[in-house]
């Protein structure tokens, strides 16, 4: 944050704007505990807009904690339906069934109590407890963290945990003892419908239009600050098709981690050349008869790439050693031997003859 700036400047201003500018949202003219918990967490992965509607339904066919608690599945799951992140309501109704049993149905009125319950994080927990509760917390949510970097132009990435939290010690120390619901909800407001995530915010219509550091150096383009995920690691590997007359090498990949207990084909880090290639079979105690590249391959999963090379090896009879690789008939792999799709641009040379051997059988 720039040193000079003065947090407590945004409030008053912020408050007047928001008594003239607050839309009329259905869980704001009843804002029951239950309706302020409802409505986050739709309001967590859907637009205002669209939102309205499934609220509507939803408290109408449940109105209360305990109404959740008992609903069946079937149709819990219909109500959402739509609305997408099932897991979400599902840890609604398993944090019903705490409330019915803990709190007699009552959602407690404590952040930190709320804080223990299932779905709810800090920024559902400060809603509920301000909304509802009036009780003095913030709730940080994206809309808050990029107007505070914006009005202060602070460059910190909002990503980061640390970052979030000390945002809400700042909101914490100018938090106004008895309007931290109108105060809260005025933040997101401004950032839903001012200082908006996409295209250029409506700086003439902000209430901090006189005294905000992004608008004074035109500088909101770039903030805020948002690191990207991380990039994927790159795992280079060389993939062996390993085989004598009849069967083909696998291996039983571990029981934990990427890909935990399928099998692979034998594989080492790495892109070989066809020499290193030869000594690490030869290594593996086996006898290379033929070697024969294969086109390279990549795959990509959530946390990393595989970018593979491959050889095809025939190899003099295959005999059991101590290396933990199984010889098995290339028939019996499709059903027994699950092989994950990241090698499937190699399985399809379980089943080629090579080189002269090939050509031996079409003369
Ligand atoms: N976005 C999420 N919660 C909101 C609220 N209570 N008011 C306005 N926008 C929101
Ligand atoms: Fe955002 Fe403009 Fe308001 Fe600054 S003046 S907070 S950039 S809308």
């Amino acid at each position: 944050m720039a040193e000079t700036f003065n947090l407590q400047n945004i409030v008053e201003p912020l408050l007047d704007w928001f008594r003239g500018n607050a839309r009329v949202l259905p869980w704001r003219e009843d804002p029951a505990p239950y309706r302020v918990w409802v409505s986050e967490i739709m309001l967590q992965q859907t637009r205002v807009e669209a939102v309205k509607p499934y609220f509507q339904r939803f408290t109408e066919a449940l109105p209360d904690v305990k109404a959740l608690a008992e609903c069946e599945e079937e149709k819990l799951l219909k109500l959402w339906e739509g609305l997408g992140y099932y897991n979400r309501v599902r840890n609604m109704q398993t944090a019903a069934r705490m409330v019915m049993e803990t709190y007699h149905g009552e959602l407690p009125a404590d952040y930190q109590e709320l804080l223990k319950l299932k779905g709810i994080g800090h920024y559902t927990a400060g809603a509920i407890a301000s909304i509802a509760y009036k009780i003095p917390v913030p709730a940080v949510d994206g809309n808050v963290l990029r107007v505070i970097a914006r009005v202060t132009n602070d460059d910190s990435d909002i990503m980061k945990q640390s970052v979030r939290t000390r945002v809400e010690e700042d909101l914490q120390e100018i938090m106004p003892e008895h309007a931290a619901s109108e105060f809260n909800q005025a933040l997101m407001e401004l950032g839903a419908t001012v200082c908006v995530p996409n295209g250029a915010p409506k700086c003439e219509e902000c209430p901090w239009k006189d005294f905000c550091e992004a608008r004074r150096l035109d500088c909101w383009q770039s903030l805020p600050v948002k690191s990207k995920a991380k990039p994927r690691r790159i795992e280079e590997k060389t993939v062996f098709i390993i085989r004598d007359g009849e069967r083909i090498v696998l291996r039983k990949r571990p029981a934990k981690g990427l890909l935990a207990g399928l099998y692979e084909f034998p594989n080492t880090a790495g892109h070989l050349s066809r020499e290193e290639a030869l000594l690490w079979i030869r290594d593996q105690k086996l006898k290379p008869i033929r070697i024969q590249k294969l086109e390279p391959a990549k795959h990509i999963f959530s946390h990393v790439e595989w970018h593979m090379s491959g050889y095809v090896v025939r190899v003099d009879e295959l005999t059991e050693n101590e290396s933990g690789m199984l010889f098995v008939e290339t028939a019996d792999t499709e059903e027994k031997y699950p092989i994950p799709a990241a090698f499937a641009a190699y399985t399809k040379y379980m089943n080629i003859r090579l080189g002269n051997e090939k050509f031996a059988k079409e003369e």
